[in-house]
């Protein structure tokens, strides 16, 4: 039990729908497995889980001035996808009105939806976890599941592939960070995988030689 943790629930509680509020309850659980087997900080990872969406089901139009009251200037691709917003307006709420100032909670809670270049292991196990919540009933939710079990690199690399085929079926905006994200962790689970054949070949090459 982290030490604000019901203050944090209450204000979730408050501002969610009963949806939501399970919803957000299953993520910091699944964030908090995910961080033991990762070996992330468990309670940094539980309260980034607890407070992501907080700002989700709050009117789009206090979202956008919450941001513009705390100096963020949409851009126009931000401006064509109202979705995201919640994120950032989520992250600022909680340093402002929640008092949470560790910045790798706040971070992780202003790219959940996004995802962004460099993600940190919080970045990524928050951004999994919102994907095989054991609310989530998607096609592909099994195939996720297992990937963020075998290493989270796969699992956050399969998000990025779904919500970009998405977008573009749909012929919404893609953000920059999404982009960012998805090039980046490419690129690292391709270095896994090189780095899986090379084991396999020397265990292979061992073998022969026993
Ligand atoms: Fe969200
Ligand atoms: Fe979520």
């Amino acid at each position: 039990m982290i030490k604000r943790e019901q203050e944090f629930k209450n204000a979730i509680r408050a501002r969610l729908s009963d949806d939501r509020y399970e919803h957000s309850l299953n993520v910091a659980d699944e964030c908090r497995k995910l961080a033991k087997m990762y070996g992330a900080d468990e309670d940094k990872t539980y309260t980034a889980g607890l407070l992501h969406d907080i700002l989700k089901d709050t009117e789009l139009t206090k979202q956008r001035d919450y941001l513009a009251i705390n100096g963020v200037t949409l851009e126009d691709y931000e401006l064509m996808a109202p979705k995201l917003w919640h994120a950032v307006a989520g992250a600022f709420f909680v340093k402002e009105e929640l008092y949470v100032y560790d910045n790798e909670i706040v971070d992780a809670i202003r790219c959940h939806t996004t995802g962004r270049r460099y993600m940190t292991l919080l970045d990524k196990i928050l951004y999994t976890a919102d994907y095989i919540s054991k609310d989530r009933s998607y096609d592909c939710v099994d195939s996720m599941r297992q990937k963020a079990y075998k290493g989270l690199e796969y699992a956050v690399l399969e998000g990025l592939q779904y919500t970009i085929k998405k977008l573009i079926s749909g012929r919404y905006v893609i953000h920059p960070d999404t982009i960012g994200a998805y090039n980046q962790t490419l690129r690292e689970v391709l270095i896994l995988e090189v780095a899986a054949s090379s084991e396999a070949a020397r265990d292979s090459r061992n073998e022969g030689v026993i």
